[in-house]
């Protein structure tokens, strides 16, 4: 046996966020699950941090409908349309799911969950929990699963934190689980009858970015090394408004709750300058159309000397800013800013990958006992998601994940010695290299930040791919147990930076998210030709409108 432990189950998942914990209480009723985790699970991750809301249709003047029809505009009809269906519709089913936990929201005075708009919605349908809508959805789920597997399912939950996944295991080409490494760099393979992707994002191949040190793309890597195919990878949200000082807090979520309670952008001048890109919404237009404002204004010549746009919600009252913006609040008064008196300054950051692993309806991969929920599938959210509906997918397709998963046959499974050896190989490689990670990750990072961000254009999307490309190469050095799970995640991030680049070149149009400078194209995103770009060890391309995937 090569590897140091192995651990069976009947259903894998991997990722702790939303999407993951919501997978593991469903799969828990069919049989014993181990959630693998990089992180304490709760304390840290995109969900934990996430702020604004979760989108949900509870009111009568609302509909699904709409909520579809805005979610695929928004998504520049990129948006697989069954996902996007099953989305709005499951999502208040799941908002249920959450109040019944426990989980507290926000209430009007008629004692109902309240709602606030959200840019490019036409009804306010965003609950929220004030500004911490996710971590209180986090230690919802965590209670929930404790609850269950200690007192109904009875069918055992491990939980392996702080152990990092560098790749799965395969049999004949069906999934049958993972290796991973501990923290004392122990290799353990955990083999499962259903493994469920649940990894997050990965924006941390950006230079300023939203997430949490956790959104490092693993999940695109191990799907990829592992023969999954991938969509619309060149689909990148940057996110309208991120902190732009202290340098340590540069990309911080400045959240969409701000310009939802009436915030507005100016520019140096005073001007508010979403009057000139979207008259109609203003700055609850699109975030791709927000961020592309904002980005122009900086480039023209009308930022703040900080280098970002001001976001002011100085004339709201005192008492709607405590209330409803408190962590905003209390982290700019961190800062030595009361934004209560003084407008924020801000400017786009990477926020969210809308591609990632292709998915059915159940959440199956296109890889035999494989699924992926949340933020690392592709599909629901086209060329532009909506601010809400990350924390709604997370619960709408982790818990069709954890079911599908949890009803896969048991099976007998044989772990193919050369896979864990392949394993102990590269751990060596990291050993023996020379190195240092963390530079490596900050060029591949300032590397995508100049080549691949708001605007591209095939010249800088070369010269980021060449980059990841040669840094990917590079003989990293782990001097530590800990630095062998790093190396793992440095080339998780050249190739998903690569995947990155390399469906930026192949979508040769601008949609939604995706602006390439240097094609002039002559549709709007409703008449474009084109539909998902793919990508796998064994194919690339983009399908033509009509082509079956
Ligand atoms: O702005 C925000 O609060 C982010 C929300 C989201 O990405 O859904």
């Amino acid at each position: 046996m090569l590897a140091d432990e192995v651990v069976d189950c009947h259903v894998l998942v991997i990722g702790s966020g939303g999407a993951g914990v919501r997978a593991a209480i469903e799969a828990s009723q069919y049989g014993d699950v181990v959630l693998i985790s990089k992180i304490i699970v709760g304390k840290g991750g995109c969900t934990t941090m996430a702020e604004g809301g979760f989108n949900a249709v509870l009111r009568e003047q609302d509909s699904c409908g709409i909520h579809y029809e805005d979610t695929l505009k928004g998504g520049s009809f990129l948006n697989d349309p069954e996902l996007a269906n099953i989305l709005t519709k499951e999502a208040p089913l799941r908002m249920g799911d959450l109040v019944k936990w426990g989980a507290i929201f926000d209430f009007t005075d008629n004692d109902e969950i309240a709602q606030r708009p959200f840019g490019g919605q036409r009804f306010p349908r965003t609950c929220y929990a004030g500004d911490r809508t996710g971590h209180e959805m986090m230690m919802t789920l965590i209670d929930r699963l404790r609850y269950l597997t200690e007192t109904q399912h009875k069918k055992g939950l491990t939980l392996l934190q702080e152990y990092t996944v560098i790749d799965l295991l395969t049999e004949n080409g069906r999934v049958i689980g993972a290796m991973a490494l501990d923290e004392k760099g122990r290799l353990i393979a955990i083999t499962a009858d259903a493994t469920i992707l649940a990894t997050g994002g990965g924006t941390k191949v950006y230079d300023i970015s939203t997430n949490s040190s956790s959104g490092t793309g693993d999940g695109y890597a191990i799907g990829y090394r592992a023969g999954a195919e991938l969509i619309d990878m060149e689909m990148v949200q940057f996110h309208p408004t991120g902190a732009v000082y202290p340098y340590d807090a540069r990309g911080r979520l400045i959240t969409e709750a701000v310009r939802g309670e009436g915030g507005v952008l100016k520019n140096i001048n005073g001007e508010r300058f979403m009057q000139k890109y979207d008259p109609d919404r203003m700055e609850l237009s699109t975030r791709d159309v927000v961020a592309r404002a904002i980005a122009t204004e900086i480039l023209e010549g009308r930022g703040t000397p900080n280098g970002g746009v001001y976001l002011d919600v100085t004339h709201l009252s005192r008492e709607q800013i405590e209330t409803r913006l408190p962590m905003m609040l209390e982290q700019y008064l961190a800062f030595g800013v009361d934004i209560r008196t003084t407008p924020m300054e801000v400017a786009p950051t990477a926020h969210h990958i809308m591609g990632g692993l292709r998915i059915t309806p159940e959440c199956r991969t296109t890889l035999p006992g494989l699924f992926a929920c949340g933020e690392v599938s592709g599909g629901v959210h086209g060329a532009n998601r909506l601010g809400g509906n990350a924390l709604a997918e997370t619960q709408v397709f982790g818990r069709r994940a954890g079911a599908a998963a949890g009803k896969e046959p048991v099976r007998k499974k044989k772990i193919d010695d050369t896979q864990v050896q392949r394993q102990r190989d590269r751990l060596d490689r990291f050993r023996n290299g020379s190195k240092n990670p963390a530079r490596i990750r900050s060029m591949l990072q300032q590397a995508m930040w100049d080549g691949a961000g708001i605007f591209r254009d095939a010249t800088g999307l070369n010269t980021a791919l060449a980059a990841a490309h040669v840094l990917a190469d590079k003989p990293i050095r782990a001097e530590t147990h800990r630095n062998l799970a790093e190396c793992c995640t440095i080339e998780n991030m050249c190739l998903t930076a690569s995947l990155i680049c390399r469906s930026a070149l192949i979508r040769e149009e601008s949609r939604g998210a995706h602006v390439r400078k240097d094609i002039r194209q002559t549709w709007d995103a409703e008449h474009s030709p084109f539909g998902h770009t793919f990508i796998s060890k064994t194919r690339q391309g983009i399908e033509q409108k009509g082509d079956a995937p």
